[in-house]
C-alpha cells in the first residue's frame, strides 16, 4: 500500500519568523512520533525555503516548492525552475493549483509541461485538478477531472514520481467540502483512470481538510492522504489532521 501524503500548501503565507517557527513546531512532533510510516510534507512560498528547509533538518517533514517553470533556466523574470527548487531542498513540488489556473491562466498543457520539468530534476510533482460549483452542479465533475487529468498528466507519470490532488476549486478556503460519498466517487474514477500504469499513485483530496473532518475523508478507500491549505498554516491543526491518518501509530 502507497504510504499516506499529508501536503501543507502554505500559499502566499507566513514571514520569515513565522514560518521557521511553524516548521520547527512540525519537525519537533515528527521527531518525537520516532519513524513515521507516512510522509509529511511543507510547501511554503520560494523565498522561504532556505529557512523552512534548516528548520526541517533532520526531521522526516519534507519540503516542496508550489511552482516550477517548465524550463531548467533562461529569460523568465519572476519564475522559478524546478532545478532551483531541487537545488533547495524540495522533494516535491505543486503543479496546477487551481489558483495557479486560475489567477495565471494555466493550461492543462502547461501543467503537464510543469510536471514533465518536476520529473526532470528529479522531483515528484503534485498535480492538482477539480471542477467549478458550475461544473459540479452541472453534473459535469467526472468528465472534468477525467479531461484535467488526461492533458496534465506528462508521458511516464507512475507512483515514483507523480502524486494527484483533487481538490474542487468550491471546496477552497471555503469550509465547505463534498460529501464523503462525493470524495469516494471522484477518488474511484481517477483510480480506474489511472489505469495500470498508474498503480500505486497516490490520490490526495484537498478542500477544507480540518482536524475535524480529516479522519472520515483520509479512511476512504483511494484517498492517499491530503492536501492542506489553512488548516497547515497551524502546527496543531496540520498534526492533528496527520493523526488522524493512524491514530494509533503516532
Ligand atoms: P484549504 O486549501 O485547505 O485552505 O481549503 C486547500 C487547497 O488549496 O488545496
Amino acid at each position: 500500500m502507497a504510504r499516506k501524503l499529508i501536503a501543507g500548501n502554505w500559499k502566499m503565507n507566513e514571514p520569515r519568523h513565522g514560518a521557521a517557527a511553524l516548521a520547527g513546531a512540525l519537525a519537533e512532533r515528527a521527531r518525537a512520533a520516532g519513524p513515521l510510516g507516512w510522509d509529511p510534507l511543507v510547501c511554503p512560498p520560494a523565498t522561504l525555503l532556505g529557512a523552512v528547509g534548516a528548520a526541517l533538518q533532520g526531521s522526516a517533514v519534507a519540503l516542496g516548492g508550489q511552482d516550477c517553470h517548465p524550463a531548467q533556466s533562461g529569460a523568465h523574470t519572476g519564475d522559478v525552475s524546478a532545478e532551483m527548487l531541487a537545488d533547495a531542498g524540495c522533494r516535491y513540488v505543486i503543479v496546477g493549483h487551481s489558483e495557479r489556473r486560475a489567477n495565471h491562466g494555466e493550461s492543462d498543457a502547461q501543467v503537464r509541461a510543469k510536471a514533465a520539468a518536476a520529473r526532470r530534476a528529479g522531483l515528484i510533482a503534485i498535480v492538482c485538478l477539480g471542477e467549478s460549483e458550475a461544473e459540479r452542479d452541472s453534473g459535469e465533475t467526472l468528465a472534468v477531472v477525467e479531461r484535467q487529468l488526461a492533458g496534465s498528466l506528462p508521458p511516464g507519470a507512475d507512483a515514483a514520481n507523480t502524486v494527484v490532488a483533487y481538490a474542487p476549486i468550491w471546496a477552497i478556503g471555503t469550509g465547505r467540502t463534498p460529501t464523503i460519498q462525493q470524495v469516494a466517487e471522484v477518488h474511484a474514477h481517477l483510480r480506474r483512470r489511472l489505469g495500470a500504469a498508474g498503480e500505486g499513485t497516490r490520490l490526495l483530496y484537498g478542500g477544507s481538510v480540518k482536524p475535524s473532518n480529516a479522519a472520515e475523508i483520509l479512511a476512504l478507500d483511494n484517498v492517499d492522504g491530503a492536501l492542506v491549505g489553512g488548516a497547515s498554516l497551524d502546527p496543531d491543526d496540520f498534526w492533528a489532521i496527520c493523526r488522524s491518518l493512524f491514530q494509533s501509530s503516532l
